[in-house]
């Protein structure tokens, strides 16, 4: 087995996911998060999701937890897959460290989902052992990953995480490094043009919901659905979006960022578009 043992960094609800994939695979994870008690609370939605998988066969969540370690730090591993904040700054950091911690062979992957590839290679010295490993939330449920190759991402790495992902029981799917890549190019303009509809006082929130749900089979509406990835997150992809390809049709709609800046964040806050 290539990769037995993972480091993931950052355990909120990716992080968390993708130790929990990782994990149920068979694989040693080290689970770091900088923030106080974010691993506890991490290992407690492992817990529930194992639980349910449970029911439908799954693994035995007892045996999957014991292989996920919270650790205090960056420790050495042989693939890295980093899930913490979308900022450019703070994920930069992470790369130059684990790039002093890591042994020269070990990948460093992070699940980015707007933050360019190439520009987290160049904070290490390894930029043909650095990719995209793009996993879609809820982690343990949804099956795509989307591989993003940066500028220098060498073929045998994203060969490397390719296999990995079918291995995770997920199927890839490769793209190139611009902005969004394929996944929030697509999806982010979709809910942010459900937020105008809704400011613009097409229809309310509900109505919006079933149009998408019902009209289009989608399992959710695009506004529970910007409720589940974070009205914060949302608004943090159109801004890349926006300056990535420099064109203000991709900037963030005002109701939008008025929900962030008021603090309703969507599931992880009690409050979005819907109360929870
Ligand atoms: N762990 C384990 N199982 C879970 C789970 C979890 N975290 N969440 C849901 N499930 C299981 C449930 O137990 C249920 O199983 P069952 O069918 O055997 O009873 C099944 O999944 C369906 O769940 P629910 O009955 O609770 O509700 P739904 O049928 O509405 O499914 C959903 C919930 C899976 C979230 C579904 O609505 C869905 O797929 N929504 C779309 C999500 C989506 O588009 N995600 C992508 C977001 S974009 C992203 O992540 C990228 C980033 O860059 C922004």
């Amino acid at each position: 087995m290539r990769f037995e043992h993972v480091l993931v960094v950052g355990a909120g609800q990716m992080g968390g996911g993708i130790a929990q994939v990782v994990a149920a695979s068979g694989r040693r994870v080290s689970l770091h998060d900088a923030a106080p008690g974010a691993v506890d609370r991490g290992l407690e939605t492992m817990r529930k999701s194992l639980a349910k998988l449970a029911e439908k066969g799954g693994g035995e969540p007892d045996e999957v937890l014991a292989r996920v370690r919270p650790v205090d730090d960056l420790v050495t591993a042989d693939l890295m897959v980093e899930a913490v904040i979308e900022d450019a700054a703070v994920k930069e950091d992470v790369f130059r460290s684990a790039d002093r911690i890591l042994p020269p062979e070990a990948i460093l992957a992070s699940n980015t989902s707007s933050i360019p590839i190439t520009s987290l290679a160049a904070a290490t010295r390894r930029p043909d052992r650095v990719i995209g490993m793009h996993f879609f939330n809820p982690v343990p449920v949804l099956k795509l990953v989307e591989v993003v190759r940066g500028r220098e991402t060498s073929d045998e790495t994203a060969e490397a995480i390719t296999e990995l992902a079918r291995e995770l029981g997920k199927t890839p799917a490769v793209a190139n490094d611009f902005p969004g890549f394929v996944s929030n190019r697509i999806l982010m303009p979709y809910i942010n043009e459900a937020v105008y509809a809704l400011q613009d006082g097409v229809a309310k929130v509900e109505a919006i919901d079933t149009i998408a749900k019902l009209g289009f089979a989608h399992p959710m509406g695009p506004l529970a659905l910007a409720d589940l990835i974070g009205l914060d997150t949302c608004v943090a992809i159109m801004k890349v979006l926006e300056n990535g390809l420099g064109d203000d049709r991709y900037a963030p709609a005002p109701l939008l960022e008025n929900y962030v800046e008021q603090g309703n964040l969507g599931r992880k806050s009690g409050k979005g578009f819907y109360t929870y």
